[in-house]
C-alpha cells in the first residue's frame, strides 16, 4: 500500500482530536428566538442563499414572509443533516472502523471513522435542537419529513442498478461525495445568518467537516487502487449518481413554504422552473458545488478509465 496518503493525513489532521466541536464547544444550542427576531423589519433573514426569491413573482413577498421561506428552507437543512449523518454518514463509518469492507484499511483511519462518528452524532443532535425549536417557533405543526423523503429515496436508488453485492460501493460513493463537498454547502447555507446561536452551529458543523473531508479524501486515495477494474466501473457509476444529487438545488421545502404563503403549486412549480431549470445550475453551479470530490477523483486516475470519463464529459463536470 502507498504509504504516502497516510502520512500526508497524519500531518494534515493536526489538532482533531482537541478542537471537534464535541469536545470543545460550550454552546448549549438553547436559543432565545424571541418575537421581535422574527417579526422585526430590520429584513433579516435565517439566510441570503434563497435565489428563488428573486423570481418576479416573489418578489413582492413582505419581509417577514420572506424571512419565513428562509426559516423553512433552513429547517430542511437541519433534518436532512440529522438523517444524513445517523443513516448514512455513520453507517459508512461503523463498517469502516470495524473492518467490515474487504479493503485493507490502515489502522489510524480506523479509529478516525470512530471520531467523525461521534462528530456527526453530535452533529444530528444540534440540528435536531434547533430544528425543534424554530418549528415551535413557527408553529410548524406539519410533518416536513415527506418534503425531504424524496432526496434519500434517490439516495438508496443509486445502488440498484447493480447487483445487491455492490451496495456498499454505493453506500461509499455517497458519502465519499457528502463529506468532501459539505463545506461549500455548508457555507452557502450560512450566508447572511446573523443570529449568533445558528452561525455558531454552521461554523461548529463547518470546522469538524475539514477534518472529516480530509479523512474521506485519504480513504478514497487507499481504496481506489484496491478496487478490481469491475468494482472502478461500478463505482465511477455510483459516483456520478451521487454527484448529480447532491449537486442538485434543494427546491423541495419551497413547496411547502410557499403554498403556506398562498402560491399555489402551479405557480411554485414555475418559479422553480424559471430559477433553477438551466445551463447556469444545472451545470456551472453543479461543477462549481463538485468542484472538491472532482479533484479527488481526477488525482486518484478515476477519468483515466475512458468509460467514465465519457460519462462525467457528457453531465458536463469534467
Ligand atoms: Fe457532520
Ligand atoms: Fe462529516
Amino acid at each position: 500500500m502507498n504509504s504516502h496518503p497516510i502520512e500526508f493525513y497524519i500531518k494534515t489532521k493536526k489538532d482533531w482530536d482537541k478542537k471537534s466541536s464535541v469536545r470543545s464547544s460550550d454552546e448549549t444550542y438553547d436559543l432565545k428566538l424571541s418575537d421581535s427576531y422574527l417579526n422585526d423589519d430590520t429584513g433579516l433573514q435565517f439566510s441570503t442563499f434563497c435565489p428563488i426569491l428573486n423570481h418576479e413573482k416573489l418578489k413582492f413577498l413582505d419581509k417577514r414572509q420572506r424571512k419565513y421561506v428562509t426559516a423553512l428552507q433552513l429547517l430542511e437543512f437541519l433534518i436532512k443533516t440529522t438523517k444524513f449523518e445517523v443513516d448514512h454518514v455513520n453507517r459508512v463509518a461503523n463498517s469502516l472502523a470495524l473492518g467490515k469492507y474487504k479493503f485493507d484499511i490502515p489502522k489510524v483511519l480506523k479509529r478516525d471513522a470512530l471520531q467523525m462518528y461521534t462528530d456527526e452524532a453530535y452533529h444530528a443532535y444540534f440540528s435536531q435542537k434547533i430544528n425543534d425549536q424554530i418549528m415551535d417557533y413557527l408553529n410548524v405543526k406539519d410533518d416536513l419529513m415527506p418534503y425531504v423523503v424524496k432526496f434519500f429515496d434517490k439516495v438508496d436508488n443509486i445502488k440498484s442498478k447493480f447487483d445487491k453485492k455492490y451496495d456498499y460501493l454505493s453506500d461509499l460513493s455517497t458519502v465519499i461525495i457528502a463529506e468532501t463537498m459539505i463545506c461549500q454547502d455548508i457555507s452557502d447555507e450560512m450566508k447572511g445568518i446573523v443570529y449568533e446561536p445558528i452561525r455558531k452551529m454552521f461554523k461548529e458543523h463547518l470546522h469538524d467537516e475539514f477534518f472529516h473531508a480530509n479523512l474521506f479524501k485519504t480513504i478514497f486515495k487507499i481504496l481506489w487502487p484496491q478496487l478490481s477494474s469491475e468494482e472502478k466501473e461500478i463505482m465511477g457509476q455510483n459516483l456520478l449518481d451521487a454527484m448529480n444529487i447532491l449537486a442538485e438545488p434543494r427546491t423541495d421545502i419551497y413547496f411547502y413554504s410557499l403554498s403556506k404563503i398562498g402560491f399555489s403549486y402551479e405557480i411554485i412549480s414555475k418559479c422553480v422552473d424559471d430559477i433553477y431549470n438551466n445551463d447556469e445550475w444545472k451545470v456551472e453551479k453543479a461543477k462549481k458545488r463538485m468542484s472538491h470530490p472532482l479533484k479527488l477523483l481526477d488525482r486518484c486516475g478515476v477519468f483515466e478509465i475512458q468509460s467514465i470519463k465519457k460519462k462525467f464529459e457528457h453531465r458536463g463536470f469534467i
